[in-house]
């Protein structure tokens, strides 16, 4: 259902070019779970954007469903982002003074507020939130606030979900818990999940993993990312 054609994304910084994203070409099907492994700086929030529509590639193809995103218009975009992607962002992003239930219901709230906020408590529930549906934001734990992110972002039923670093805040066992449920989500409603992550352990609930270093797409390998305690880490490739 997406797929990326050589795509190329580079930031001028004074003197610097910075290849945030360097000819990535991947491809995602409906229903599968794909991480993108990489260290802070390698370019994953720059990919993800680019698919989003956030910002526009210097070069190369955002395809969804067979159409380039760049031919979308100022409507059809908005849908696309409304209706298609679902995007786990950054917790700063929830509203710390309103509810678990309101900040779901966000992407919702074109309707009926009331009619909006019914509508996410099923998932709310699904998530393990069904009694903190009324408590601020800010009174929830962070693994709390990331379900709620999640909640905010499947509200819509997309069929493709973005998710960028949804475990940074969390310690092992909530990070397991909360990728889990984003497996059995993705299993069960048939969604693709695009993750980006630098934790390794985050790899493994993926169908399919590959690694971004500097922009550039490699296929994912464990024996690059794990250097074994008195090993030099190693020179081939
Ligand atoms: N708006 C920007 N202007 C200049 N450089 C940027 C901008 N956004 C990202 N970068 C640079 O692009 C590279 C990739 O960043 P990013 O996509 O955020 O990586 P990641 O999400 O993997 O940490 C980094 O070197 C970062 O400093
Ligand atoms: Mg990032």
């Amino acid at each position: 259902m997406l797929e990326t054609r050589d795509l190329v994304k580079h930031y001028r910084v004074g003197l610097e070019t910075v290849r945030a994203v360097e000819s990535v070409s991947l491809s995602i099907d409906a229903g599968q779970f794909v991480a993108l492994y990489g260290p802070s700086g390698s370019g994953k929030s720059t990919l993800l954007d680019l698919v989003a529509g956030f910002q526009a590639p210097d070069s190369g193809q955002v395809i969804i469903d067979g159409r380039d995103i760049a031919t979308f218009s100022e409507r059809e975009h908005a849908e696309y982002l409304r209706n298609v992607v679902g995007i786990i962002g950054d917790l700063s992003e929830l509203m710390p003074a309103a509810s678990a239930r309101e900040n779901a219901a966000l992407k919702l709230l074109r309707g009926d507020p009331r009619h909006a906020t019914r509508l996410v408590e099923p998932l709310l529930e699904e998530l393990g939130l069904g009694a903190r549906m009324d408590q601020p934001v800010n009174k929830l734990s962070m693994g709390e606030r990331q379900r709620v992110m999640i909640a905010r972002a499947l509200a819509t039923q997309p069929r493709l979900v973005l998710a960028d670093e949804p475990t940074g805040n969390l310690d092992t066992r909530r990070s397991r818990e909360i990728l889990d449920q984003l497996r059995v989500l993705c299993r069960s409603r048939d969604m693709a999940v695009l993750l980006a992550t630098h934790d390794p352990q985050a790899v493994g609930f993926a169908d399919c993993a590959y690694e971004l270093r500097d922009g550039r797409l490699h296929e994912y390998s464990p024996e690059d990312v794990f250097v074994r305690p008195g090993e030099a880490p190693s020179q081939a490739g």
